[in-house]
C-alpha cells in the first residue's frame, strides 16, 4: 500500500459536521474554553440545516397558552410511543431556554405585533394533552428558519475561537484497541492532504442519509457519513426502519414545501377538489402528524383520486391566502414553487407528493449525546470518546415518527447538551492519549483501496441501484413480500461495493472518489433500514406494515439495534426508556398522561 503522509492536530473536542447540531455543539464547547475543532465537508452555512424552513418548536406561549408538558405529550404521541421518555422530557423542558439563547445570539426571528417571537401551528402540536385545539408553538424566521440559525451559530462559533476545517472529508474514526474513539482521519478536498484529528471527544453531527433514496428533500450531501463510520467501527445503529416521508415535497423535483404552508392555512386536495384530510383527521385535518398525512395522501392516489395526467400526486392550495401573508410568511416556498413547479402560488395549487425527508434512526445516544454500544448486560453502555447529535444521532426523541419543527429544536437542545456534558467530563488542555497507529493504517488502507478500485461497477451506477431499491422496497407502505425481496436485493447491491470502479485517482477535488466514500457510508445505513423494517412485524409511526397493520406494544415497544458487517445487518433489541426525568410531584408529567393509547387525530 502507498504510504500517505499526514499532519496531526490535537484538540479537546472535534465536531464533525457544521449543520445546526454541529455548530451548536461547537459553540457550546468553545464557550467553555475547550479547544474545539469543527471539521466539515461543506462550508458551514451550506450545511443542510440551511434548507430547514418552517421553524423550531418550543412552548414559549407567545400566541396563546402553552407549556413544556403539552409539548412533551405531543412528542411522546408523535413518536408512537417509541421515543425515550427521559430524552423527550429533556427536549421539551429545555426547548424554550434553547430558543431564547438563539434569540440572544442574534437569530432574526419573525415578530408579533408586540415584538415577541412569532410562532405558527405545525402538525401534531396541540394543547391540553391532545384534547385541545392546535397550538402555535413553532418559532419561525419567515420560512428560512434554518438559514437564520445556521448563519448566527457560525458567527458565534467564530467569535468564540472555535477553529474550522472546511471542505475536509472524514474518512474513518480512529479507535483504540479497547474500543475508545481517539479521533478522526480526514482528507482535505482542495489540496489532497491528510489530517489526523486527535481528540478526547469526537462529536458526530453529520446529518441524515436521505440520499439512500431516489427522491428526498435532503441535500445531495446527506450521505449518512457518521452512521457509515460508526458501522465500520463495529458500533451499532438504532431504529433505522423509521424513515419520515414529508407530505409536501414538490412533485418531480422533491424540494421541500414547508409544513408551515399548512400551518398558515394551506390545505391539500385530491382530483375531486376534496379537502380529504377532513375525512381522515376530523380534528386536526391538514395539521395531523406527517406519517399520517403521508399515508392519507398515498391512499387517495392508490384509490384513483390523485391529480395530474397520471393521477399520481396531490394539490397543496395556498391561493386563498392573502398575497401579503404569502410574501411575508412564506417567501421561500413561493419562490421554490415558481422555480421547481412553474407555479404562482397566489393563483395555482402546488403539485406535491410524500418525499423522504428525515431519518428518525441513527447512532444511539443518551440524552447527553453520548453514543451507546448496548450489550445484553448494559443496554445503556457508553462508547468512550464518542458523541452523536442532530439527525445523525438517535437520542431517541422522535421514536417512530418526528413532529415537524422538533428537528431544529433537537439540533440545538442536544448540541447544547453535548457541550454541557463534555464540560463535565473533559479536562481541557490535558495531553491526549497517543493514537492507535494501527487504526490510522486501517483507515488509509480502505481509502487507498477505493482510490484504486478497478472493478466493473461505476459508483454512480451502484448508487442509483441502491436508491431505486430503497425507494421501491422501503416506502410509505410496506408489505412482508416487498420487504423480504428488498433485503435480498439490498444485500446484493451492498456486495457490489467490492466491485466498484473509480476512474479518477487524483487527490485534489476528486469528486469521483468522494462520492465513492459517501456511497460506502450510505450503504450500511440503507442495509440497516431495510433489514430492520423487514424484521419489525407491526405498524408504528412511519413504519406502516400492511401485513401487520396495528401497533404491538407487548412485543415491539423496543429499539432496533443493527450492526452492519459486510453486506448483512445483524439485529438485536434494546428497551425503550420509560421513566421521565422528573415525577409529577416534582412538576413533571403524569405517567398516566403518557401511557400508550390509540393514536387518533
Ligand atoms: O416542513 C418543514 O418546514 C420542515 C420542518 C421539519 O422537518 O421540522
Amino acid at each position: 500500500m502507498a504510504a500517505y503522509e499526514y499532519e496531526t492536530h490535537e484538540y479537546d473536542v472535534v465536531v464533525v459536521g457544521a449543520g445546526g447540531a454541529g455548530l451548536r455543539a461547537t459553540l457550546g464547547m468553545a464557550e467553555q474554553g475547550l479547544r474545539t475543532a469543527n471539521v466539515t465537508k461543506v462550508f458551514p452555512t451550506r450545511s443542510h440545516t440551511v434548507a430547514a424552513q418552517g421553524g423550531i418548536a418550543a412552548s414559549l406561549g407567545n400566541m396563546g397558552p402553552d407549556n413544556w408538558q403539552w409539548h412533551m405529550y405531543d412528542t411522546v404521541k408523535g413518536s408512537d410511543w417509541l421515543g425515550d421518555t427521559d430524552a423527550m422530557e429533556y427536549l421539551a423542558r429545555e426547548a424554550p431556554k434553547a430558543v431564547y439563547e438563539l434569540e440572544h445570539y442574534g437569530v432574526p426571528f419573525s415578530r408579533t405585533e408586540e415584538g415577541k417571537i412569532y410562532q405558527r401551528p405545525f402538525g401534531g402540536h396541540t394543547t391540553e394533552f391532545g384534547d385541545g385545539p392546535p397550538v402555535q408553538r413553532t418559532c419561525a424566521a419567515a420560512d428560512r428558519t434554518g438559514h437564520a440559525i445556521l448563519h448566527t451559530l457560525y458567527g458565534q462559533s467564530l467569535k468564540n475561537n472555535a477553529e474550522f476545517y472546511i471542505e475536509y472529508f472524514a474518512i474513518d474514526l480512529i479507535m483504540s484497541d479497547d474500543g475508545a474513539v481517539q479521533g478522526v482521519l480526514c482528507w482535505k478536498l482542495d489540496d489532497g492532504t491528510f489530517h489526523l484529528f486527535s481528540a478526547k471527544m469526537v462529536v458526530l453531527a453529520t446529518g441524515g442519509y436521505g440520499r439512500a433514496y431516489f427522491s428526498a428533500t435532503s441535500a445531495h450531501t446527506c450521505t449518512g457519513d457518521g452512521g457509515g463510520m460508526v458501522a465500520r467501527a463495529g458500533l451499532p445503529l438504532q431504529d433505522m426502519e423509521f424513515v419520515q416521508f414529508h407530505p409536501t415535497g414538490i412533485y418531480g423535483a422533491g424540494c421541500l414545501i414547508t409544513e408551515g404552508a399548512r400551518g398558515e392555512g394551506g390545505y391539500l386536495t385530491n382530483a375531486e377538489g376534496e379537502r380529504f384530510m377532513e375525512r381522515y383527521a376530523p380534528h386536526y385535518k391538514d395539521l395531523a402528524p406527517r406519517d399520517y398525512v403521508s399515508r392519507c395522501m398515498t391512499m387517495e392516489i392508490r384509490e384513483g383520486r390523485g391529480v395530474g395526467a397520471h393521477g399520481d400526486h396531490i394539490h397543496l392550495n395556498l391561493s386563498h391566502l392573502p398575497a401579503e401573508a404569502l410574501a411575508e410568511r412564506l417567501p421561500g416556498i413561493s419562490e421554490s414553487a415558481k422555480i421547481f413547479a412553474g407555479v404562482d402560488v397566489t393563483k395555482e395549487p402546488i403539485p406535491v407528493l410524500p418525499t423522504v425527508h428525515y431519518n428518525m434512526g441513527g447512532i444511539p445516544t443518551n440524552y447527553w449525546g453520548e453514543a451507546l454500544n448496548p450489550t445484553a448486560d448494559d443496554p445503556n453502555a457508553v462508547v468512550p470518546g464518542l458523541m452523536a447529535v442532530g439527525e445523525a444521532g438517535c437520542a431517541s426523541v422522535h421514536g417512530a415518527n418526528r413532529l415537524g419543527s422538533n428537528s431544529l429544536i433537537d439540533l440545538v437542545v442536544f448540541g447544547r447538551a453535548s457541550a454541557i456534558r463534555a464540560g463535565q467530563i473533559i479536562e481541557p488542555g490535558k495531553p491526549n492519549a497517543p493514537v492507535n497507529l494501527a487504526s490510522v493504517d486501517k483507515a488509509f488502507e480502505r481509502f487507498d483501496g477505493l482510490r484504486h478500485a478497478t472493478g466493473g461497477t461505476p459508483t454512480a451506477e451502484l448508487r442509483l441501484e441502491m436508491q431505486r431499491t430503497m425507494q421501491a422496497h422501503a416506502a410509505v407502505f410496506r408489505t412482508a413480500d416487498v420487504l423480504k425481496e428488498g433485503v435480498e436485493l439490498m444485500e446484493g447491491v451492498a456486495a457490489k461495493l467490492g466491485d466498484l470502479h473509480v476512474t479518477d485517482r487524483s487527490l485534489v477535488w476528486n469528486s469521483d472518489l468522494m462520492e465513492t466514500l459517501e456511497l460506502t457510508n450510505l450503504m450500511p445505513n440503507a442495509l440497516a433500514t431495510i433489514t430492520g423494517a423487514e424484521a419489525r412485524h407491526e405498524s408504528r409511526g412511519a413504519h406502516a406494515h400492511e401485513d401487520y397493520p396495528t401497533r404491538d406494544d407487548d412485543n415491539w415497544r423496543v429499539h432496533t439495534i443493527s450492526r452492519v458487517e459486510g453486506n448483512k445487518a445483524e439485529l438485536s433489541y434494546r428497551p425503550v426508556v420509560l421513566d421521565p426525568l422528573t415525577t409529577e410531584a416534582e412538576g413533571g408529567i403524569s405517567l398516566a398522561k403518557i401511557a400508550p393509547k390509540a393514536r387518533t387525530f
